[in-house]
């Protein structure tokens, strides 16, 4: 179902959708794509596959993509829980090993930055051996980041042809629209320091930057 019409600065149609199964592998090829210089993107069409298809008809994720035609031209996975990726290691525990070790002997990337990713090892174990939920409203939590508590956006990418229309943020209106719709008053996402193309895209589309490290920027956006 199509849930936005957007004319676009070259006078474009581009149609926001949610992802629905049918288009789980072309968003997967978008962020192969849009992703090469990132971990996710190293780790492989099954990887990735199973990763956009946690946000399809999902009460907790949200996945949207923006066509011109009947081109996917950019997308957004969004997250409303600060356990998906618990819940993800936990559902597809071996066969992630069995792809992760794979990659590790086949990608000279993942080889070079799997030492910063041990944070996630970390998780998977813990949501392999841990039974008890972890609770989403710690206070602690909360204090710590406030991106970490709200609606977040975990990735958004427009197709380098289609850079500069207005699509990326055509996405990020529906995902803002969608998110106060739902109660939210504040969504998040977090980007790395480098990535200044997106940062810009961040400030010029209305997001506040929250803080930032060695490893990140964190932005939060008021609906
Ligand atoms: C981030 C992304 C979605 C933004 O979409 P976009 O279509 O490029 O966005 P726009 O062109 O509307 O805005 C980019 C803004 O960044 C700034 N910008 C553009 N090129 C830049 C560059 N080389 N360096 C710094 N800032 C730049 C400008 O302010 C520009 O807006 P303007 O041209 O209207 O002045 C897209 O660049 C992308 O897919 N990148 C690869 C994937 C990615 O890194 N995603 C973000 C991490 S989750």
């Amino acid at each position: 179902m199509s849930i936005n019409k957007c004319n676009c600065k070259n006078a474009k149609h581009i149609e926001v959708e949610h992802i629905q199964t049918d288009d789980v592998q072309v968003v997967v090829n978008l962020y192969r794509k849009s992703f090469r210089n990132h971990f996710l993107g190293h780790m492989g069409q099954r990887f990735l596959t199973l990763f956009v298809s946690e946000f399809v008809n999902s009460t907790d994720n949200f996945g949207y993509v923006a066509w011109l035609k009947n081109e996917a031209v950019g997308f957004i996975l969004a997250t409303t829980t600060d356990t998906i990726f618990r819940k993800f290691y936990r559902k597809n525990f071996r066969v992630l090993v069995l792809i992760t070790m794979y990659r590790y002997f086949h990608d000279p990337f993942i080889r070079k930055h799997i030492g910063k990713r041990f944070g996630h090892i970390y998780t998977a174990l813990k949501a392999l051996f841990s039974f008890s939920p972890r609770h989403v409203n710690d206070h602690k939590q909360q204090e710590k980041s406030r991106t970490l508590v709200t609606s977040r956006i975990l990735a958004i990418a427009v197709d380098k042809h289609y850079r500069g229309l207005g699509v990326a943020s055509e996405l990020t209106s529906q995902f803002c629209k969608e998110m106060k719709a739902k109660g939210f008053k504040e969504v998040g996402l977090s980007t790395l320091p480098w990535n200044r193309r997106a940062i810009g895209f961040y400030k010029k589309d209305g997001w506040i930057e929250e803080k930032s490290n060695e490893t990140s920027v964190y932005f939060f956006r008021i609906l």
